[in-house]
Order: C-alpha cells, then sequence, then structure tokens
C-alpha cells in the first residue's frame, strides 16, 4: 500500500487545475496517503521544492474548488530532459536533468508522482516512467489536444469564456454593421474555435486543420449581406492558416529542442483587414488570450477535474503506473503513457505542444465538424 505521493501542475495553467489537486488530496486523506505538491511543475521537481498539501483546518488546500490557477504554480516551457541553462558567461546550454528529478523523487520517498498537463507534460511523465518512477498523468489543456482522451480539463471553461465573448461581439456587431472577429487559442487543434463558434451562434470557424480560402469567407459574409444582414461574427482559432500559407506567428521563442518554439498569434488580425478589403465592411479583431485560461472554472470542469483527481488516485492505490486517466466512451479510464505518446518514443525528444507531437486534432468526421457544416458555419473551405 503507497503511502506517500506528490503532485505537479505543469504547463500553461487552465481552471481546473485546483479542482484536480483537491479531488487527488480528498481521496489521498480519505484512504491515509499523504500527498505533497512540487512548486511549479517540473521546476520545482528539479529543484526539489515541494509542500505537505492539507485540507484539514488551516490546511493550504482549503477553498480550492473554485479557485483559477494553480495552488501549487506551474512552468511552461520546463522540458527537463532538454533544460535551458543560462551559464555565467552569458551564454545558453541545454542539458538533460531528468536524473537530478528522479534523484529527487526517490529521495524523498514519494511512491506515486502525478503529473497533471498537456501533451508535453504527459511525454516527459512517460519518459520519467521508464527510467522507473511510478507516474500516473491527468490530461490537462483549454486545447483539447491530448491524445487518448476524449475531453481534458479546462477545456469547457475555455469555450465558455469565448462564447460569452462571441455573445458580446455580437450585439456590438450588429450594432455597427461590422465583422467582429474573435481570436481564440487551441495552438494546432481547432477545438476551442469549432466549439465555440456553435455554442456563440459564429457565422464562420476557421481551424488549423481546414487551411481557409479567405475568399469563400469573403462570399459567406456578402450573402449575408444580400439577406440584410450586415453584420458578421467570424471565430479564428491562433493555429488557423490559409490554404498554401502559413500559420501566422508573433516571434520565436528559445527553449531548445522538444518545446515549440512558435509564439503564435496575429491570424485575427491578419483575417479582419482582409476581409474588410474584400466585403467593403467594417471589420474589428479582438484576441481573448489568457482570458481563456484564467478564473473560476465552469461546472463542468469542476466536476470533470474532481473525477480525474479521484481517477488518479485510485489508480494509484490500484499500483497501475505509468498510465494516464483518460475519459473514453463518456466514461473514466486509463491508457499507458506509451499509447498517449504515440510514435514520438525517443527519451527527452519532442516533448510537446509542437507540430510533431502526438495531439488530437479535430477530424473531419468529427460530429462538431458535422454540426458546424450542417448550420451553415463556413469552415473556410
Ligand atoms: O497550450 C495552452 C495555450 O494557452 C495555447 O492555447 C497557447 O497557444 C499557449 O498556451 C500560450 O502559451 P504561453 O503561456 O507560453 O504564452
Amino acid at each position: 500500500m503507497i503511502k506517500k505521493v506528490a503532485i505537479l501542475a505543469n504547463g500553461g495553467d487552465v481552471a481546473g487545475f485546483n479542482a484536480v489537486i483537491r479531488g487527488i488530496l480528498k481521496t489521498a486523506e480519505n484512504t491515509g496517503v499523504e500527498c505533497y505538491g512540487f512548486i511549479d511543475g517540473y521546476n520545482g521537481l528539479l529543484k526539489n521544492e515541494f509542500v505537505k498539501l492539507s485540507t484539514a483546518e488551516a490546511g493550504n488546500a482549503l477553498g480550492i474548488l473554485p479557485k483559477g490557477g494553480s495552488i501549487i504554480g506551474s512552468s511552461t516551457n520546463a522540458n527537463v530532459f532538454h533544460y535551458k541553462v543560462e551559464k555565467e558567461d552569458g551564454t545558453v546550454e541545454f542539458q538533460d536533468l531528468s536524473d537530478q528529478c528522479v534523484e529527487n523523487v526517490k529521495r524523498n520517498g514519494f511512491e506515486c508522482l502525478f503529473t497533471l498537463g498537456g501533451d508535453g507534460t504527459q511525454k516527459s511523465a512517460r519518459d520519467f516512467s521508464l527510467k522507473g518512477i511510478n507516474v500516473i498523468g491527468v490530461p490537462k489543456t483549454i486545447d483539447n489536444d491530448v491524445a487518448c482522451t476524449e475531453i481534458t480539463f479546462g477545456y469547457n471553461t475555455a469555450v465558455s469564456v469565448a462564447m460569452e465573448a462571441l455573445d458580446r461581439l455580437h450585439t456590438t456587431g450588429e450594432t455597427h454593421h461590422r465583422i467582429m472577429v474573435l481570436e481564440v487559442m487551441g495552438r494546432y487543434a481547432g477545438w476551442i474555435a469549432l466549439e465555440s463558434a456553435i455554442a456563440g451562434g459564429a457565422d464562420v470557424a476557421l481551424i488549423p486543420e481546414i487551411p481557409y480560402d479567405i475568399e469563400r469567407v469573403a462570399s459567406k459574409i456578402k450573402n449575408r449581406q444580400k439577406r440584410g444582414k450586415n453584420f458578421s461574427v467570424v471565430v479564428v482559432a491562433e493555429g488557423a492558416k490559409p490554404k498554401g500559407g502559413d500559420i501566422t506567428i508573433q516571434g520565436k521563442r528559445n527553449n531548445g529542442e522538444g518545446v515549440d518554439n512558435n509564439k503564435l498569434g496575429g491570424v485575427g488580425q491578419v483575417v479582419a483587414k482582409q476581409l474588410e478589403e474584400l466585403t467593403g465592411l467594417e471589420a474589428r479583431n479582438t484576441t481573448l488570450g489568457y482570458m481563456q485560461r484564467g478564473g473560476t472554472p465552469t461546472a463542468f470542469d469542476r466536476v470533470l477535474s474532481t473525477k480525474y483527481g479521484v481517477k488518479a488516485m485510485q489508480l494509484a492505490l490500484e499500483g497501475k503506473f505509468g498510465t494516464l486517466a483518460v475519459i473514453k466512451n463518456g466514461k473514466l479510464d486509463e491508457v499507458s503513457l506509451e499509447e498517449v505518446v504515440g510514435n514520438n518514443k525517443k527519451i527527452g525528444a519532442v516533448s510537446g505542444n509542437t507540430e510533431e507531437s502526438n495531439i488530437r486534432r479535430v477530424t473531419m468526421d468529427d460530429d462538431l465538424v458535422k454540426t458546424a457544416r450542417s448550420i451553415g458555419i463556413n469552415l473556410g473551405d
């Protein structure tokens, strides 16, 4: 029977991080297991920085269910298998510091490490499991693109925030006879854009999986004009790209191999400008940004996150390590982390969030695509 476990939250934050932590912690406390949290994700694991978590009176994990962010922090771009180290002379070197992490887990007697994160986090988790650490993953990301699960925690909240933005853009767009473009996150997957477009009654949704033809989008808007509708609402995923063209990036980062060095963003503005020229209507872009990640989780995400936390702790109690808690056919389940990384097998290779990583993208036979097409949402093709 295990007695001591640790949690780490890694990658971009989402609403629901704390609800998962609470689900794990409460189940641990109810079964006599001590639960700790590494500070700032894999960075805390590397630096051996952690705290004991508790829901007891005056404990540090009280009242966290509705709280946004993560009470134990999180880190983006901390690939400990290819870690950016700045040397005294100002130069940068990338080192494999994973053995130090393994040592920290063993020295502190953690019998299971819960890794709350997206595909990059789970790639590292799988690599740690090959190094002999008992790992259980929980699929997090607003992007909803982790392989082998039907939904990640944090996604529903992001979609709800985008839907509210669309409702608001709708009324201002209608009033001023404008094209209102909303750029949403999602990296190389179009889930947020597609689902929020349906929820928010948008006229167009441009997603990375369907390279768009701007002329066709303009035709859709002009047809609406012909029918007396002098405004349109367009959702653009940050990873959307034109047919035969490329993604729009804000800039490049230097975080080494194995992480995405593209900082996506800007396509909404590009699309707005082109549509203005092609239709003669005024167009305005709004980039929703980090609103999609912050704040309190929806009821759906609170429940999903709690279910995931409980499932993860149960997997630990059953000794089912090297797995990811997932939703399959609508029910809690688990899959091996090997399956999650797919063909991305090499230890320390592509950590995640890159175009090459094994992520779940929107497929053309998905119900969301069929639904969007049926109700006349233009998908740019
Ligand atoms: O992966 C989650 C996400 O919010 C993406 O949708 C977005 O492209 C990215 O993270 C932003 O990352 P950062 O926090 O590094 O700016």
